[in-house]
This record gives structure tokens, sequence and C-alpha cells, in this order.
């Protein structure tokens, strides 16, 4: 079992496989995307540089519920084990106690995805206590308050689940040296530019700047972030799972507990910066959510893209849409904009 994502939603799939006499073939089924499908080549040779047997005969995966779109190479790993499960080589019973996630190489190695904050937080309330991923996602899955049992190979999974190998063990949670942010502290002068910046911090007013070039505009905006309050535990967890959801967590202290700064350049697309595209990923404002969103050089950014920001900055989210619906990404951030007179 694992979960896939609507937005950071996680919604339960169950991995089902199935084999028959006939022509060797391996199918999957249940709206998989791209990724997923060719998830087909990666177990059957993550399997074979397991040393275990992938049946040759009809074999296939159900995703189930079939009207959910599932994405992304995350489900190998329990594509895998329900193939595996299914020709008896993992027992049935291990593997309904346990939820997984991660994509297969080659080679078997089990590699990181995006969005295992989430995908945690949905084994959990589904009563899964146990989660099969990665070891750089296990610190992630650990936030969500299951049990993470970090693997390195598809054969480690197999030997955990038959009861051969104690599972490695979570690697503690380095405690982030705190970076040197841009400290309000080194501007001189200016006196009434920082006033002006710690009146938008306490009052989380957007701002603009202007000024001649050269003036400090581009650093006086990057030290906002400096002077806001820290995050809630709460806040730092949904901040987390966005920035989880873009792949953008360092694996040994995923937790952010500093107030995001995202400083998009003026050529972003669109979609890059309020969201969406193919991958359905979050934009520069949701990377931003809680935290701080600079454009520097407002009147460089093309016209859609500052069109965009209309509903993040009037509604606090942004709504993708998408064929089979839309997701929203939670998008409250301070704006800060440059404008060189
Ligand atoms: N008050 C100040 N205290 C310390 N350093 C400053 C101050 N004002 C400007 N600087 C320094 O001058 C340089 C130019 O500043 P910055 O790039 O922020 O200017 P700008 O207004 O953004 O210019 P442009 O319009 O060309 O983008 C930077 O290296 C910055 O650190
Ligand atoms: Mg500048």
């Amino acid at each position: 079992m694992t979960h896939a994502l609507v937005g950071l939603e996680p919604r339960r799939v169950e991995v089902e496989a199935h084999i028959q006499n006939g022509v060797p073939s391996f199918t999957i089924v249940g709206l998989a995307d791209r990724a997923c499908q060719e998830a087909r080549e990666r177990v059957r040779s993550g399997i074979a540089s397991a040393e275990l047997e992938f049946p040759g005969r009809r074999v296939t995966v159900n995703l189930a519920p079939a009207e959910l779109r599932k994405e992304g190479s995350g489900f190998d790993l329990p594509i895998a084990l329900a193939v595996l499960a299914a020709s008896r080589q993992v027992p049935h019973a291990a593997l309904e106690r346990h939820a997984a996630v991660g994509e297969l190489a080659l080679d078997g190695r089990l590699r990181r995805v995006g969005g295992v904050l989430a995908v945690a937080e949905g084994a959990r309330r589904t009563g899964l206590e146990r989660l099969l991923c990665p070891p750089e996602s296990a610190a992630e899955a650990a936030l969500a308050g299951v049990e993470p049992v970090p693997v390195r190979h598809l054969a480690d999974a197999v030997a955990y689940l038959r009861g051969e190998l104690d599972p490695d063990p979570v690697p503690a949670p380095r405690v982030p040296e705190r970076r040197a942010s841009a400290d309000l502290a080194d501007v001189r002068g200016q006196e009434r530019a920082r006033r002006v910046l710690e009146v938008a911090a306490a009052g989380g007013h957007n701002l603009l700047l202007g000024g001649p070039p050269g003036t400090g505009k581009t650093m006086l905006a990057r030290r906002l972030p400096g002077i806001l309050p820290a995050l809630e535990p709460d806040a730092a967890l949904e901040v987390t799972r966005i920035h989880s959801v873009a792949g953008l967590l360092p694996p040994q202290h995923p937790l952010i507990e500093e107030r995001p700064f995202r400083a998009p350049h003026h050529s972003a697309s669109t979609a890059a910066i309020v969201g969406g595209g193919p991958g359905l990923r979050p934009g520069e404002v949701s990377l931003a959510h809680r935290g701080v969103l600079l454009l520097d050089e407002l009147a460089e950014f093309a016209r859609p893209a500052l069109e965009a920001l209309r509903q993040p900055l009037e509604d606090g989210f942004v709504s993708v849409a998408r064929a089979a619906g839309r997701v929203v990404f939670p998008a409250r951030f301070q704006l800060v904009a440059t404008t060189t007179s």
C-alpha cells in the first residue's frame, strides 16, 4: 500500500498484483502516468538485480482506486513488493502492515522521491505505522510520526519483510547550524528604509522598494526574512510539506524552521512562479508560503506571471487547474518588489 498525492493531500492507493498463466507480460493498470508506467522496466530489472525472480507469466498490477491519477516513480517499491508477494517471495502478512514509497534504480537500489512527508502522514492516518522508504527519506517520514524502515536496496526490503534483517537505524536528524542569514545590522545608515522593513515585518505588509541603482534595494529586501518571527511548529510542518513535494528538502535535517525566502529570476515562467506544469509542482509563491517572495526588478517580469499573482495575493492560496480537477497549494507570503528609477 502507498499513497498518491493530490497537491499536498495524500490519498490511499492499494497496489495489487495478480499472476496468471499465459504469455509472459507485465501490465500496470489504474491511471498511471508515464513515470509510473516506466516502473515496469525499473521493477523488472530491480527484481533481477536483487537476485529474486520476476514471474515468467502474465503479471498484472492494479493501482486502486482507478479514477485517481498516479504520478511519479514513488510507486516502484510498492509495485515490486506486490509482485514479489503475489509470487510468494515475500510474506503477504508482513506486507499488509507496511506502507512503502521509493523509486528503484536499475540495480535495485532505492532512490528518494518528493512528497514523502505527505505520504507518511497518509500512512499514519490509515493506521499503518511503518513506512518502507529510502534511507534519505527516513528523517522526513519520521516527522509525520510513522516509524520509517530505511532500506537501501530492494533485496534489503525483502529480507526485512521475511524477518531476516533488522532495518538500518534511522539517522538522527542533524541540527542545522544556523545559516548566517542576511542581517539587517549589516546595513549602514538607511534609517528610513530599515524602519520601513521593520514595520512591514511587524504588520505582514507587502513592500515596494524604489530608488536609483546601487542604493541597496536588493540588499535591504534580502534582509526581511531575518527579522520575521520564527515559524511555529505547525507552520514549520506545513512549509516542510510543500518543499517536500517539490523535492527540495535536505535529507539530513528535513524540517524547515526558518521562514522561506524565494527570489525567482524575472525570466521565470508563469508556471514556475504560481505552480502547475506537467509535474504539478508547487510554484515559487507556494515555496515562499509563510515567508518572503522577492520580485527583484518587478518591471522585468512577464505580464502573465504578474497577473497570476493576483489570486495568491488576495486569497493566500493558488488553485492549479488540470484535466482531472484542480489542486490547491497554500501561498500566503509577504511580497517584496523592487524597481529602479
Ligand atoms: N546602506 C548600505 N549599507 C551597506 N551596504 C550597502 C548599502 N547600500 C548599498 N550597499 C551595497 O551596495 C551594493 C549595491 O546594492 P544593491 O545591489 O542592493 O542595490 P540595488 O538598489 O538593488 O541596485 P540595482 O538597482 O542596481 O539593482 C551591494 O553590494 C550592497 O551591499
Ligand atoms: Mg538590485
